[in-house]
């Protein structure tokens, strides 16, 4: 029989697993829907990993920036990306349609090609040559970078198996050489003469600025 002392002793112990339960039990609460004491090195180990990957793809922009911004000048700059943007579409024309995965890899490259270097042109070089007055040509290359959206969009939609895909891609590799022809031997000039040395340099480095973002 138990006594009176052995009763309460009992009673406590019992009292007190069912405390430790509930603090377990709170403990398990607290760990499901907050940060627990656990959690400290996951979340070290995210935020370093987002660390590493900032900074991998910030010394990706800086190398691939670095290499472009050695090449010269704005106009040199934008000329060497044009040579970069046909040559893709030589690729893509050296394809036949059992490619389609090579078609769809070629025609990412393009698309991002192109879209850094139309953001450079709209973003720095047309509103430059505008507030130089020359917003006719700017107004009319502007035009021109929505055909090339146009295009792209119709690519995208046709699929790398189209019938007409390469006809279309040769269609459009004429329409952006005629517009960079027309940038490199006549605008790019006439603007880069009608500048000074600083004035050039400053629209280099907007340039380059923007390229690095949108590397
Ligand atoms: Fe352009
Ligand atoms: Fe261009």
């Amino acid at each position: 029989m138990a006594t009176r002392t052995q009763s309460r002793s009992s009673n406590r112990d019992s009292s007190d697993r069912s405390r430790e339960s509930n603090r377990s039990s709170r403990g398990r609460e607290r760990s499901a829907f907050s940060w627990g004491e656990g959690a400290g090195p996951i979340i070290a180990a995210a935020i370093g990993g987002a660390a590493i990957g900032f900074a991998a793809n910030y010394g990706r922009k800086a190398l691939l920036q670095g290499m472009e911004a050695s090449i010269g000048d704005w106009d040199e700059i934008l000329t060497a990306e044009h040579k970069e943007a046909l040559a893709i579409f030589d690729k893509m024309l050296a394809t036949d349609e059992s490619q389609t995965f090579k078609r769809k890899m070629l025609f990412m490259k393009l698309c991002h090609a192109l879209d850094k270097h139309a953001h450079e042109e709209e973003m720095v070089v047309y509103p430059a040559l505008r507030q130089a007055n020359d917003g006719y040509d700017a107004d009319q290359l502007e035009v021109e970078h929505g055909h090339v959206k146009t295009f792209l969009f119709e690519l995208e939609q046709m699929g790398p198996d189209a019938p007409n895909w390469l006809e279309k891609v040769r269609e459009f590799r004429a329409l952006v050489a005629e517009h960079a022809e027309m940038e490199e031997q006549q605008v790019f000039p006439r603007f880069k003469r009608s500048m000074d040395e600083e004035q050039n340099a400053n629209i280099t480095s907007m340039v380059n600025k923007d390229g690095f973002w949108m590397a």
